[in-house]
């Protein structure tokens, strides 16, 4: 998808389709209470083009809703299309990012392939909106369908931010230039997360996935280093190697560094470290899973691969913290050579650890991604991982958990949360849930009962980044999505990119 912009006038713009956002001002409640359907433009050719529709009742601006006009009277597009927004006293940034979505993604079927969309007529968000405009569309383009051999590549080919209002002033007009710019950039890396994900366990082992990591790194200017076997032997990654044991293919441990260039370093300055669950298959192991959808644990991997987009985003928009990367890549597959129950590992750090479960395998790898990322000198940690079903029990599709042993950098990812629009919660970390995870053998183990399991997972984690201010993303509920809607579409998220992203850019 190309992407451009214009500020032109709305109705001078010649497109397939130009589409315009609205919102309900409707404040009252209650059955006397019909929907106020406004456009977010002053232009009165738009206007007036929608005005008969608009006083008819029958459009509600909903989220997401849309509504057609073919041939507008006074406008140069062909089509006029109009997006909802939802309530306008619930403004917030996902609907602006997903009205983008939502026009590209009623493009795509109908084989419309170039469309123009206004900014919003909301002044302090111009900047803003800009972004999530660029981001929305650049999401809504993505199709999970790529293994079909009747595939139609329906993708929209051109894509232009219309934001005539800016034009008179210069100031305005520039940081527009720049949002929408640095929306494309995010937005392609979400979409290089999800179409890793999106890849099968055949198709993307650990090697692949190193590979893919290389490519990206090479592309974007990273430093980029893919061990395997022989490394993990040498670093005593004891974790990691038993799950690794049982698969035929090699695991790769993936390290991505980028390094803010044209300003000396500081000695004493944060240093960023990402960790990233990358199980490209995980069976279960011996305590293999049940049958019924299995085929969905090739997303066992998203972890990673936000990590890998987050990197290729920071790689782009350069901000002045230096920050690394390391993906720990496996399959967790039962075998005659695998870990099983009962088996005690010893973790880079020297920990020593029970095998319970060997279906609780992402903590394993994490541990020892943790320790290296320590190692190699991070000073503030974050991990994102598909790590257990007990978050999607507890907080269902709609929220990612997030765990944190420190206020303050917790706080910094909350804020990184209103530019991103992503929803995390936050759960309890605990001595409690730490006592859960003692064994008897050894210095933990690695499963903590029926109760509270997203809580001692991450206390498990909590075990190896030990003090240092740490974020853990448990996104197990939010990788993958189901279901289609308005403007994304089923099969990978690419959820915590962008949040990981804003929190890197808060340092
Ligand atoms: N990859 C799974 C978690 C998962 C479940 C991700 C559903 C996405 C959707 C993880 O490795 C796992 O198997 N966790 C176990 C832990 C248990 C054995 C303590 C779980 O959640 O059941
Ligand atoms: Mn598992
Ligand atoms: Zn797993």
């Amino acid at each position: 998808m190309k992407t451009d912009h214009s500020f032109a006038p709305l109705a001078a713009i010649e497109t397939e389709l130009l589409a315009v956002l609205a919102v309900d001002t409707q404040t009252e409640k209650g059955p006397e209470a019909k929907p106020q359907p406004e456009l977010l433009t002053s232009d009165a050719a738009v206007k007036a083009a929608a005005a008969a529709v608009l006083a008819s009742g029958e459009y509600k601006a909903g989220a997401n809703e849309t509504l057609l006009l073919h041939a507008p009277a006074g406008l140069a597009a062909k089509r006029l299309l109009i997006v909802g927004l939802g309530k306008k006293s619930k403004l917030a940034s996902p609907a602006v990012r997903n009205a983008a979505g939502t026009a590209v993604r009623f493009s795509k079927p109908r084989g419309i392939r170039e469309l123009a969309l206004a900014l919003p007529e909301i002044e302090e968000y111009a900047a803003r909106s800009a972004r999530a405009l660029a981001e929305g569309a650049i999401l809504g383009d993505f199709d999970s369908d790529t293994y079909r051999s009747d595939r139609k590549d329906l993708s929209v080919q051109r894509f232009v931010l219309a934001a005539p209002h800016a034009a008179p002033d210069a100031v305005t007009k520039s940081a527009v230039k720049a949002a929408f710019a640095e929306g494309v950039i995010v937005g392609e890396s979400q979409n290089f997360t999800r179409s890793l994900v999106n890849e099968p366990g055949n198709k993307l082992t650990p090697t692949i996935l190193g590979q893919r990591a290389a490519e990206m790194a090479a592309e974007v200017g990273l430093d980029w280093q893919v061990h395997s076997t022989e490394k993990l032997v040498e670093l005593k990654m004891g974790a990691f190697l038993g799950v690794a044991q049982g698969s035929a293919e090699p695991p790769a441990l993936i390290v991505l560094r980028y390094t803010p260039q044209g300003q000396p370093a500081s000695p004493n300055g944060p240093v960023l470290g990402l960790v990233g669950k990358g199980i490209t298959f995980d069976s279960g192991g011996i305590s293999l899973k049940p049958g019924e959808n299995m085929e969905k644990m090739k997303y066992d991997m998203a972890g990673g691969a936000a990590m890998l987009g987050a990197m290729r985003a920071i790689a782009l928009l350069k901000p002045t913290v230096p920050v690394l990367a390391v993906v720990c890549a496996t399959e967790n597959m039962p075998d005659g050579k695998a870990y099983k129950p009962g088996d005690v590992v010893t973790a880079m750090s020297g920990k020593t650890i029970d095998i319970i479960n060997t279906d609780a395998e992402g903590r394993l790898v994490l541990a020892d991604g943790l320790t290296y990322a320590r190692q190699l000198g991070a000073t503030h940690l974050i991990d994102a991982a598909t790590l257990t079903g007990a978050i999607a029990v507890a907080l269902g599709t709609w929220n990612a958990g997030a765990f944190s042993n420190d206020d303050d950098t917790f706080a910094k990812f909350q804020s990184a949360l209103a530019v991103s629009g992503e929803k995390f919660w936050r759960m309890p970390l605990a001595d409690e849930y730490a006592d859960q995870i003692k064994s008897d053998i050894a210095d933990i183990k690695n499963t903590g009962g029926r109760y509270g399991g997203a809580s001692t997972a991450a206390e498990f984690l909590h075990t190896f980044s030990e003090d240092t201010p740490w974020i853990h993303l448990d996104i197990a509920g939010m990788a993958w999505i189901d279901d289609a809607r308005p403007y994304i579409a089923k099969g990978p998220s690419g959820v915590a990119v962008r949040s990981i992203l804003e929190w890197v850019r808060s340092y």
